[in-house]
């Protein structure tokens, strides 16, 4: 095991807030959330999400890092360090959870590659949305290419990651980050002043409450934990790079801002658009790349618009993706002394093949499970479940087994530096596995 000296450490504050975000930020706010929201029914489940981000999502935010920060290893040693033996199956739960989302997230991936390089060859010319709408059937149904593409993404997630934290990671997210919030501000006024954009926004904005089923607040709890990179142990490696003189708790804050905000901006994009164009919000993954090429076949020079959003969609999927590597590689290089080098290669490519019928199930080959396409079902195990279940365990953790630590830590650049620390712990002891209980068995009874 390394010493705990010897951890790398983030190169700034700025840095490790930059990587947080670029984890949180990806695929989960553009692609997902869009279409999650679309196939719930709209903006009840935006309200249901954005409160949900607000108390559990932050909380559990802060006790991730926490726990990294001061167990300094990877999910499983930080819980064996703290709390001993048994905890760390929740370390191995996340482990196995990374394996899973990362499988499909590079088949999400691929599609941005994929876009990127088709606005170039006649994407945005296409004068009607069906006609959008048929490329993108076109387009996952050759297998060939949709493999291409994800080993394409892959190996670039497995390229970053091979190159160590500090380097790779916190320069990527510094450039594309910004650019990515500028241009979706664009894509923004582009969108609502669509003729017809109301209806979309009310759809998005203007919650109907009759619409909140268990099953409306199990998917709002597993778009939280997805798109804040929770209930896996990513945060919990992020930060174990953390300098002690950090401030968590604002931090946290931070990055769940941004990620709504993200998300919420996404949501303003499509649903105009989808509306103003008569198109369905429920059409399921494909969402984001039928909708997205409407808009830009709407804007002058609308190829350009779009090469540039996909390669930054790209970049703030890749920054996600790392992540996810991150948490299953630092497993083994952390627990079974593998170099870095030979745990991305290898863990990267068994990834990448597991990923294969996810990547045929949206309309290669028909591959289903629990009448769900292949990819669907691995989400919906990897996010409904697997991830809710490791946050059940680690506000547990957090909340009863080292609250003491917990305390401390929060507290360390001052005596009582965050006034919210018994409230905070109140959640993790009671509210957050309370909810996440309840929403767990009324979501899987409907
Ligand atoms: N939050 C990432 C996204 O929204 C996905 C992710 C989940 C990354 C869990 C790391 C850990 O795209």
């Amino acid at each position: 095991m390394p010493e705990i000296s010897e951890r790398e450490q983030w190169g700034s504050k700025l840095g490790f807030i930059l990587a947080a975000a670029g984890s949180a930020i990806g695929l989960g706010s553009i692609w997902r959330f869009p279409y999650i929201t679309g196939q719930y029914g709209g903006a009840a489940f935006v309200l249901v999400y954005t409160l949900l981000v607000f108390s559990i999502g932050i909380s559990l935010m802060m006790a991730e890092i926490v726990i990294g920060r001061r167990g300094k290893l990877n999910a499983v040693g930080s819980f064996k360090a703290l709390g001993g033996g048994a905890w760390s199956i929740v370390g191995w739960l996340g482990v196995i959870a990374a394996f899973i989302i990362l499988s499909y997230y590079g088949v999400i991936g691929g599609w941005t590659i994929a876009y990127f390089i088709k606005s170039f060859t006649g994407l945005t010319s296409h004068s009607s949305s069906g006609q959008i709408a048929k490329t993108f059937e076109i387009f996952v149904s050759n297998a060939g290419s949709v493999i291409f593409y994800q080993v394409l993404f892959m190996a670039a997630t497995i390229f970053v990651v091979y190159n160590g934290v500090g380097g790779g990671i916190e320069r990527l997210c510094k450039i594309c980050m910004p650019a990515l919030f500028i241009l979706m501000l664009i894509l923004i006024l582009r969108s609502v002043t669509l003729p017809g954009a109301s209806k979309g926004l009310s759809f998005f904005l203007k919650p109907d409450f009759t619409k909140i089923t268990g099953e409306v607040l199990l998917a709002a709890l597993g778009q939280a934990f997805f798109s804040l990179s929770l209930g896996i142990g990513a945060m919990i490696i992020y930060g174990s790079y953390l300098p002690e003189d950090s401030n968590i708790p604002s931090s946290s804050a931070q990055i769940c801002f941004l990620t709504l905000l993200i998300s919420i901006m996404a949501g303003l994009i499509i649903f105009p658009s989808l509306f103003a164009f008569n198109m369905e919000p429920a059409a399921g993954a494909g969402l984001t790349f039928i909708t997205l090429p409407v808009v830009f076949a709407k804007m002058p020079a609308g190829f350009l618009w779009s090469a540039l959003f996909f390669v930054l969609f790209f970049f703030a999927a890749l920054t996600s993706s790392v992540s996810l590597l991150e948490v299953v590689a630092s497993y083994f290089i952390d627990n079974f002394g593998w170099k870095r080098s030979r745990a991305t290669l290898v863990l990267g490519i068994i990834i990448t093949i597991a990923g294969i019928p996810s990547a045929l199930s949206q309309g290669a080959v028909p591959i289903n499970l629990f009448g769900k396409s292949f990819l669907d079902a691995a989400d919906f195990f990897a996010s409904n479940l697997l991830m809710p279940l490791g946050g059940f365990f680690i506000s547990l953790f957090l909340g009863w087994k080292i609250h003491n630590i917990a305390k401390e830590e929060i507290n360390n650049l001052s005596e009582n530096s965050f006034p919210l620390t018994k409230t905070w712990l109140f959640i993790l002891q009671y509210i957050a596995p309370i909810c996440i209980a309840i929403i767990f068995i009324s979501g899987l009874r409907s």
